[in-house]
């Protein structure tokens, strides 16, 4: 169980909203959203009765970029793309949203640069450049790279330059080449541009692809496997998860150390033995938090969330805080995912309880809260080059960046110009104001959530309990923690199943008391009342939270 200690950091018990620029707001009606439109929608987020009320908001990239992944290939570390706005309007929505009590995260891309950075321009223009070695470079045989190394959006990870006759090493695209870690310039020039946003305010960084920071520069091929998809025909061996990258963490840590409240949190899409838990390090030394995309990934199933939740929650060790996350920029939205073989709704609203009662910070992806569901695009309409690359034998990632619905009007009061993607054909009926009026909508039960778990200790501070016993279809447990006076604790339970189940807790259930009060259901049929562990019953799908007395 938890005991309460003074003043945990503000991410232990904030809720994090990720924008994606392009898809939010649009101000100036070219189709793209910016950040005179973030700043016009603030009020939504915070500061109002009927704000959503989260506490951080992440921006996915908003620096000058060729655009071929979107943002995550940056031409300049210290700017805003025009597409987005300036510098001047980045200090004003910083300026907005502190002032509201939202905390600001950005986004910082580590592993690789864009080609068009003057850095890689520089380092491509001959082998005896000064910044040649600020990327990997290596000569391959006459038809071969120099290692088999696959890019995690198809094809090898090497590209041969024409010009200097030597390979590059890129992970992601092409347009991406990956920066040398190893040497003492890139970090110098890396913690330069964390101190340039540092100063300007920010509150904190979203940092990609972390475990890619560091390679086996021998070069050594990765051993090979079976799989379907060309980059999971090999172990990741060499190419990813290699002690620089925890070297670099442990470095960037101490860099940040002049601004306290500064929260650091990684994605790290690992499959090591250590998972992505492995970059917090001793839990003070590396990362505050580390995405684990395990239950992202995972299908609906009562049986693989219990036993990911507990490994997971158990992997965090202590001075660490685990991120809690259903859908991001990269995947198809959770509702769709989760919702494949049952009712997408009842199972969002089931989900939408689990990611506010399971310990940790909740991050809410852009128009989650709304139940907005994947776009459905024609090819023409893709434009996101990996979603184009797998197209249609994978759904890839534009679906779930459309733009952001507000209400009924023209392009859903998005834009007055054309969206730079199609919307997503519910949004007539699925936009804010709608969700607004509605008291059994979607981002009703989003802001009813938000609201329990800032009042409930035991939500914010509690250790994770399971409950074994119940029905192999139901998730059961309970968050619990103590305070100098007394005991709080608030128990889970979720039905993953399309049938009705009427569950009577064991005596061995390690409950502090067999009676509450039902304080939400995702049944807005249901009404509170009291509850008792010797019989109670769940729909279809349906989620309840008790407050144990
Ligand atoms: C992870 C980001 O979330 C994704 O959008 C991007 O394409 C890759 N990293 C490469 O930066």
């Amino acid at each position: 169980m938890s005991l309460i200690h003074a003043a945990p950091p503000w991410w232990h018990s904030a809720v994090v909203y990720q924008i994606y620029p392009w898809s939010f707001q649009d101000s100036n009606g070219d189709g793209i959203g910016d950040l005179p439109g973030i700043i016009s929608r603030l009020d939504y987020l915070k500061g109002t009765p009927d704000s959503l009320d989260i506490d951080a908001i992440w921006l996915s990239p908003l620096y000058p970029s060729p655009m071929h992944d979107f943002g995550y290939d940056v031409m300049d570390y210290c700017a805003i793309d025009s597409r987005f706005g300036t510098l001047e309007d980045f200090d004003r929505l910083t300026a907005e949203a502190h002032r509201r009590g939202i905390r600001v995260v950005m986004d910082l891309v580590l592993n690789h640069t864009s080609d068009q950075h003057p850095w890689f321009i520089e380092s491509r223009s001959s082998r005896r450049s000064e910044k040649r070695d600020w990327y990997y470079w290596a000569d391959g045989t006459a038809h071969h790279p120099p290692s088999n190394w696959a890019a995690r959006f198809g094809g090898s990870a090497w590209t041969k330059d024409k010009h200097t006759g030597q390979y590059y090493l890129h992970s992601f695209l092409p347009e991406q080449p990956d920066l040398n870690w190893t040497n003492p310039a890139v970090r110098d020039a890396m913690f330069g541009v964390v101190r340039f946003w540092l100063e300007r305010g920010v509150d904190g960084f979203r940092l990609d692809a972390i475990n890619w920071l560091g390679k086996d520069t021998s070069w050594p091929d990765n051993p090979r496997r079976l799989a379907w998809r060309s980059y999971y025909r090999q172990v990741h061996r060499y190419d990813r998860d290699q002690p620089q990258a925890h070297e670099t963490l442990r470095a960037l840590r101490v860099a940040v150390k002049n601004y306290p409240d500064t929260m650091l949190v990684g994605e790290a899409s690992s499959d090591t033995p250590g998972g992505p838990a492995a970059f917090y390090g001793s839990g003070t030394n590396e990362l505050h938090e580390v995405f684990d995309f395990r239950l992202l990934r995972s299908p609906w199933q009562a049986d693989v969330f219990r036993r990911l939740i507990l490994e997971s929650d158990r992997a965090v060790p202590g001075g660490g805080w685990p991120p809690i996350v259903f859908s991001n920029h990269d995947q198809s939205r959770h509702i769709d995912r989760y919702g494949k073989d049952g009712d997408p709704v009842r199972r969002a609203r089931a989900a939408a309880l689990l990611l506010f009662t399971l310990r940790g910070t909740p991050f809410v992806y852009y128009g989650e809260e709304l139940g907005l569901r994947d776009g459905r695009l024609r090819r023409s309409d893709l434009r996101d080059p990996y979603t184009i690359r797998y197209w249609p034998w994978k759904k890839g990632r534009d679906p779930a960046r459309t733009p952001m619905p507000w209400d009924t009007s023209p392009h859903a009061g998005f834009t007055t110009g054309t969206p730079w993607l199609p919307l997503s054909a519910d949004w007539r009926r699925t936009n804010v104001v709608q969700g607004q009026r509605d008291t059994g909508s979607m981002l009703s039960l989003y802001k009813r959530l938000i609201r329990v778990k800032k009042g409930s200790r035991a939500l914010t501070a509690g250790s994770y309990e399971p409950i074994d016993g119940g029905p192999n279809d139901c998730l059961l447990f309970h968050r619990r923690v103590q305070t100098d006076t007394h005991q709080e604790a608030m128990l889970v339970a979720i039905n993953f199943s399309t049938h009705a189940q009427t569950i009577s807790l064991p005596t061995s259930a390690s409950l502090p008391q067999r009676s509450g009060r039902l304080v939400l259901s995702t049944d807005p049929q249901r009404s509170e009342g009291r509850w008792s562990a010797d019989r109670f019953s769940l729909g279809p799908e349906e989620g309840m939270m008790v407050e144990i007395e």
